[in-house]
This record gives structure tokens, sequence and C-alpha cells, in this order.
């Protein structure tokens, strides 16, 4: 590993689970770019795979389906012995799995979409920390919440449990690890242009223009945010500018949780006093 070269996350080695497309892709691009060393860990071979071909040297392919647990105890130790260290982890791998009314979902497909979102989360959390614990310096591991474990109504019943579950590991994980100087954070997207939500909105994951402008059209800022928007705040959390901060979720979503559009429509009211 060079480690003389210059960028936010030079030196350091991170795992990202779900890094063959979206967001983990993006965010496996931006550590590269700036200086860092990544494992693509997903179960998408092909795809993966050419991913972390295109980025050379500084990347390798792992094969993990993040529900089973030896996948993704093998993707924290590849980084350990492919470039001796492991200083961070990004939960990332998702599917948005079983959608519909909660009185008619299936048990079966609950527990299929539960052990992705939340059995594969806990599973990279916990072997992340072990490699972390036992490599002596420190780390930073993040995960990939949404919008709709914040808020009601916008996600399938599942997900949006699977989500939230994310921001409760994420702070018990936090009080934890702090002592071995391991911070642990959450990202909340809100609709971001990926294979996945294209997916969800016109049934083509390849159907990413209509996709960004849907998003776009309800964007309190008024544009869809891009994949590079989630990676630039997953390199915050994971490298030194986010040093001091653990136990967070940070919400990515132009605002709009926090009732963005439904502020701007009492602003353009105008200026009266309410009685
Ligand atoms: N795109 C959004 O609007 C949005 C919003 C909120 C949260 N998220 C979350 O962001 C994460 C990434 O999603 P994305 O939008 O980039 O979608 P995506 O479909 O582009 O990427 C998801 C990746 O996860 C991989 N994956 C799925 N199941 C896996 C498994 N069992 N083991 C290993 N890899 C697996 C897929 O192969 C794929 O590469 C997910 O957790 C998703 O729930 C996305």
């Amino acid at each position: 590993m060079d480690t003389t070269q210059a960028g936010r996350y030079a030196g350091k080695v991170a795992v990202i689970t779900g890094a063959a497309s979206g967001l983990g892709e993006a965010t496996a691009r931006l550590l590269v770019a700036e200086g860092g060393h990544v494992i693509i860990a997903d179960y998408g071979a092909e795809r993966g795979q050419a991913v972390a071909t295109s980025l050379g040297d500084a990347a390798r392919f792992v094969q993990c389906d993040v529900t089973n647990e030896a996948d993704v105890a093998a993707a924290m130790d590849a980084a350990v012995s492919t470039w001796g260290r492991l200083d961070g982890a990004f939960a990332n791998a998702g599917i948005v799995g079983v959608i519909g009314p909660i009185e008619q979902t299936p048990m079966d497909d609950f527990d299929r979409t539960i052990a992705v979102l939340v059995r594969g989360v806990f599973a990279t959390v916990k072997h992340a920390a072990r490699q972390m614990i036992a490599c002596g310096n420190g780390g930073a591991i993040i995960a990939t919440s949404s919008t709709a474990g914040v808020q009601g109504g916008l996600g399938p019943h599942t997900y949006a449990m699977a989500k939230a579950g994310v921001i409760g590991l994420t702070r018990s994980a936090a009080a934890e690890l702090a002592q071995h100087r391991i911070r642990v954070n959450a990202i909340a997207p809100g609709s971001i242009p990926t294979g996945m939500t294209a997916h969800v909105m016109s049934g083509d994951p390849d159907a990413l223009d209509k996709a960004t402008a849907q998003i776009a059209a309800t964007s309190p800022l008024g544009r869809a945010g891009s994949p590079n928007d989630i990676a630039e705040t997953a390199l915050f959390l994971l490298g030194n500018a986010g040093s001091y901060i653990s136990g967070q979720c940070i919400v990515v979503d132009a605002g709009l949780t926090a009732g963005a559009s439904m502020n701007s429509r009492w602003a353009r009211t105008g200026m009266v006093v309410a009685r």
C-alpha cells in the first residue's frame, strides 16, 4: 500500500457491502479517489468484480452475501490480509424487500427482508468491530438507514422497521465501541436515483433518468440527490472530518423529513402576525 498518497482517505482501508452498484459503488469510488483502499463486498459477482477492476490496485472484490455470516467475516479478514489494517466499514447492502399491506404480508418474505437489512447489518458491524479491535487503530463504522426509518409512510413496513433498527444498533454499538476508539454512525438517505429506486418507481432498474426527474420534482431543493451526496457523507463520517461524531444518524434528504416543503408553504403566505 502506498502510504505517501494524498487525499481525505489516504492510507486507510475500508470494506463496503453492496458496493457493486448505487450508493456503495459511489462511496468506493470516492474513497479510492481520496487515497483509500476498499474491499468491494457484494453478492453480485460480475458487477462487483467490474467495479473493483476499474479501481485498479486500490480495490479488491470479495463475493459476500450479507445474510451469510462467514461471508461477512471473510470480507473483513480480506482487508487485513491484503492491506494489513481495517479503518472503515460501511454496512450498506440492501434490498427493498417485501412490499404490501401489513395484513397480507407473508412472514417468510418478512424473514428474508430482515435477513438482509437487519441480520446483514448486524453481522457487518460485528465483524468490522472484531477486526478493528484486533488491529488496535480505532476505526469508523457506518450503516445505511433510510428516511423510511425515521418517518412513517416513506417505505414498505418491513423496510421501515429494519431501517429504524439500523439506527438502534448504531447507538448501541457506538456506546460499546467508544472504548476501542471505534465510532458508529448511520446515514438515512432520502430518495436517490439508483437501480433500486428506478426499479421501484418504474419497474426498470436502468431507468435512472426517469427516476432522477421524478425525484427532482418533489425535492425541496429542486434537484434529485445523487449517489455522490451519500458518498461525501460517508467519507465525512468515515474520515478525519467526522472524528468526534458517534452514535448519530445523519439524514440526507434535502430537508424533506424536516418538513421543508411545508415550511416553504408557510413562508409563501407572507409576513403576518397570527392571533
Ligand atoms: N437509493 C435510495 O434512494 C436509498 C434511500 C434510502 C436507503 N437506501 C439504502 O441504500 C443502500 C444501497 O442501496 P442502493 O440505492 O445503492 O441500491 P442498489 O440496488 O444500487 O445497491 C444495492 C447493492 O446491494 C447488493 N446486495 C443486495 N443484497 C445483498 C446481499 N444479501 N449481500 C450482499 N450484497 C447485497 C446489491 O447487489 C447491490 O449491489 C440500501 O441499504 C438501501 O436500502 C437507498
